[in-house]
């Protein structure tokens, strides 16, 4: 019955006028490639339980924090803090676009779990290091609950490529954020948090991208559309929204976590070469339709 309410809802899209994918609004796919989901986010569990689970009581040295850690260190740390509290906006926002395929949303519950990890994590490592207080902390819940964070883009694909794009880019900035800190003495609890947290987001980036490549060998031309329209304009999500941003961003490209050049050696093109989408692909223009503004 679902399948032949997706059936439905795919060939109602293609009669649609003005070019715009019913499918694109409202995330429902067809059912061929929503059961090429469920398998993903089915692989995706099965390994996460078995070689990925952590504990964040039991597998971090927290007695080994080191109390002259960096500052230039800890204040990035507390960045990431930041971005990763805007959790409640980012799974509230895209479950409603994503609600007619359940290996999306299945998947989203399963990512939210684990990046209020991350957040829980970052927060409680700032504090045991004594890089914050918790009035501090209470002071940057404040800053983060003031601000509400929007989906960067308008369609469902969109939304799966600005995942995939964020999600390499986060596992890159948490692996050069570890290798700043070894340079500058090191902390054997952040260390390993990093090392815990990368890996999560490193899987994160792979159940995107291969959903994505289901998108590509569906329907190219959109998939591609798609791909310029966030690839060619991405920002890392809420960081320039908080208070100090732009002096947040500066110590992310001072410390050479994260710029616009890692971004296109270490992000945009392994992606297309992941993909294997060619570069004059991502030149090639097709009429643009109207997206919001990147975050
Ligand atoms: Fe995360
Ligand atoms: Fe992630």
């Amino acid at each position: 019955m679902l399948s032949l309410m997706q059936d439905e809802a795919w060939a109602l899209s293609t009669l649609s006028p003005g070019g715009v994918l019913l499918t694109e609004l409202t995330g429902v796919v067809p059912s061929e490639l929503e059961r090429a989901f469920w398998r993903l986010y089915r692989d995706f569990f099965d390994r996460a339980e078995k070689k990925r689970r952590w504990s964040l009581r039991d597998d971090i040295p927290w007695d080994q924090c080191n109390p002259d850690v960096d500052p230039a260190i800890a204040d990035v740390v507390e960045s990431f803090c930041a971005v990763e509290l805007y959790l409640p906006d980012y799974t509230s926002k895209i479950l409603p676009v994503v609600r007619p395929s359940r290996g999306r949303t299945w998947f989203y519950a399963n990512w939210g779990y684990e990046e209020s990890k991350h957040s829980l994590a970052l927060g409680d490592w700032l504090l045991a290091s004594g890089s914050r207080t918790d009035e501090q902390m209470t002071d940057l819940e404040n800053m983060v609950f003031e601000r509400e964070w929007n989906l960067p883009h308008d369609s469902q694909l969109g939304m799966l490529v600005y995942a995939m794009t964020q999600e390499l880019a986060t596992f890159l900035a948490y692996r050069n954020l570890r290798q700043r800190l070894e340079e500058r003495g090191d902390d054997p609890a952040l260390n390993k948090l990093l090392r815990l947290v990368s890996v999560d987001e490193r899987a994160h980036y792979d159940f995107f991208r291969q959903g994505v490549s289901l998108f590509l060998q569906h329907d190219r031309d959109e998939t591609l559309e798609q791909m310029r329209r966030v690839m060619h304009n991405f920002a890392m999500p809420a960081i320039n929204e908080l208070a100090e941003g732009r002096r947040r961003v500066a110590a992310v490209n001072a410390l050479e976590i994260m710029s616009e050049d890692i971004y296109y050696r270490d992000v945009y093109l392994p992606i297309l070469a992941e993909l294997d989408v060619d570069r004059a692909e991502m030149r090639s223009r097709i009429p643009v339709r109207k997206s919001a503004p990147t975050a």
